[in-house]
């Protein structure tokens, strides 16, 4: 899909057709007065015989509008003018991109964008559209062998900008936003892969072909001798069930300064989770095949800094391997070493994220970090806790906790905070080890965090964890593409304000 920025009037627009908003009840935005006052009033005429209310969702696809040069105008119902907000906006943009595939128009112009959204300017609102379209027409069909696709699809989508000296700030929006949504498609598509396909071999192979995009990025992938002489015995010892190698995958991204201090991202790659030993129930299990989404949106986020040439340093780091149960598996009770010298007694051995994430944690000393967030679907009780909207944060630093929070809120893309207090910390403790690697059934998420926060001393951590936000159950089923947004927003906020 083709993305640009113009300014100009609706009824000039010669093109397939012309995206025009209406709040409830019946009030043309401005673009849509203009439309109505150059066809000598046809859309009023439509709206007063009842046709479209304005509700959220609602659509009408008109054709021959008197006096336009666009061939069909779409109405679309964004709610009360009062209560617009992010999500109706993109709602009404989605409900577009859809209604927009099932017409003729294989182009359109969209004034969407000219709705007063509190917060929110020029930029994000052209950025977000470029998102949230490439989202909503998002297909994963690689592996169907007769294809739907659109007969005519739409090809390509002008925004419109209120005036020429927005233009700049229009493009911006285009360029950031195409970038995102093309690191939500690679974090989406490495999701939705099934376990057999999408193998630690195959993560480190994408992340190899990521190279492609810039020479900024170099991509280093350490193997299980490498791992071993490094000491990593908690992440191998997760991979030891498995048949399929594991890997450590190193994206070194370099689009700062030589001396800077790179942001490092770590994400869990655990590309199929059946529990080990201590095996999970059968129940929904195919959906342990996201249980890499946050290796998935660290790939998405390297390869949008590397589109983007982002004057930034960026490291990401990703742990991967299978977690299965077979007769060389890590067993309970097993005790074994991490990288950083302390022993972990693993007392359940579908606890494996913290046990692959602690070695890589360690691991992201060297690159002497500004800061390091890692993105984990971690624990079934942060989707109990908080849910499908919000990613779990826990931190160690309260200035860091505070901008991810914030990054979060601009991108629609939100997290929310739990405690990291002392208080937990007991619940981790064994009678054989350092520590155990679960802490019971009381707060799964902050425990978890815990003990992530035993590998992260040296330096500024947030954890994220993403098992609620970074896929869809039930008809909807697939991933998401979350946190690429939230981490682009981080990212580019770090790289601006160093500018
Ligand atoms: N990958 C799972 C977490 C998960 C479960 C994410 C369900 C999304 C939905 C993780 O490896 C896991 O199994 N965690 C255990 C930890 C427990 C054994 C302390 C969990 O949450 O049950
Ligand atoms: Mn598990
Ligand atoms: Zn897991």
């Amino acid at each position: 899909m083709e993305f640009s920025v113009k300014s100009g009037n609706p009824e000039k627009q010669r093109c397939g057709c012309i995206v025009i908003g209406v709040f409830e009840p019946r009030k043309l935005s401005a673009a849509g007065k203009a439309l109505d006052k150059a066809s000598g009033g046809f859309l009023t005429t439509l709206l007063r015989r009842g046709d479209l209310a304005g509700r959220a969702g609602q659509t009408l696809l008109t054709h021959g509008v008197p006096n336009i040069l666009s061939e069909r105008v779409l109405l679309v119902g964004c709610g009360k003018e009062r209560e617009f907000d992010v999500n109706t906006y993109r709602k009404a943009v989605a409900t577009a991109a859809r209604t927009l595939g099932d017409t003729g128009a294989t182009d359109a112009v969209s004034y969407l964008t000219e709705l007063p959204l509190k917060g929110h300017d020029i930029y994000w609102k052209v950025r977000d559209s470029v998102q949230t379209t490439a989202d909503t027409l998002y297909l994963f069909d690689q592996l169907k062998t007769s294809k739907d696709k659109p007969r005519r699809p739409l090809r390509k989508l002008v925004l419109n900008v209120p005036g020429r000296r927005d233009l700049g700030d229009g493009e911006r929006g285009i360029r950031d936003g195409m970038a995102i949504a093309a690191g939500m498609k690679l974090a989406k598509d490495l999701g939705n892969l099934p376990g057999n396909i999408c193998t630690p071999a195959y993560l480190a192979e994408q992340a190899r072909g990521l190279k492609k995009q810039s020479r900024k990025l170099h991509v280093e992938v350490l193997e299980e001798a490498d791992m071993e002489k490094l000491g990593m015995g908690a992440l191998l010892s997760v991979a030891r069930g498995s048949r399929q190698p594991a890997k450590l995958i190193v994206m070194d991204y370099r689009g700062g300064h030589k001396g800077d201090k790179p942001v490092v991202l770590v994400g869990k790659g655990v590309t199929f989770d059946a529990g080990g030993i201590s095996l999970k129930p059968g129940q929904a299990m195919d959906e342990m095949k996201f249980d890499m989404c946050g290796a998935a949106s660290v790939l998405g986020a390297l390869a949008a800094c590397a589109q983007l040439g982002l004057p930034l340093n960026v490291v990401g780091i990703v742990p991967a391997t299978e977690n299965l149960p077979d007769g060389q598996a890590t067993k309970p009770g097993d005790i074994v070493t991490s990288m950083s010298g302390q022993t972990i007694e693993v007392l359940n051995t579908d606890a494996e994220g913290r046990l692959i994430l602690c070695d890589a944690l360690t691991y992201a000393e060297r690159f002497k970090p500004a800061a390091v967030i890692d993105v984990a679907t971690l624990t079934g009780a942060c989707v109990i806790a908080l849910g499908k909207h919000a990613a779990g944060l826990l931190s160690n630093h309260g200035p860091l906790a505070a901008e991810l929070l914030n990054c979060g809120t601009t991108a629609g893309d939100r997290c929310w905070e739990l405690p990291l207090w002392d208080d937990y910390q007991p619940q981790l403790d064994s009678n054989f080890a350092d520590m155990a690697n679960i802490g019971g059934r009381e707060a799964g998420t902050i425990t978890a965090a815990c003990f992530l926060s035993r590998f992260t001393k040296d330096y500024h951590w947030a954890h994220l964890d993403i098992a609620g936000v970074a896929w869809n159950q039930g008809k909807e089923k697939g991933a998401t593409g979350r946190p690429v947004p939230l981490l682009m927003q981080f990212l580019l906020e770090r790289a601006s304000s160093k500018q």
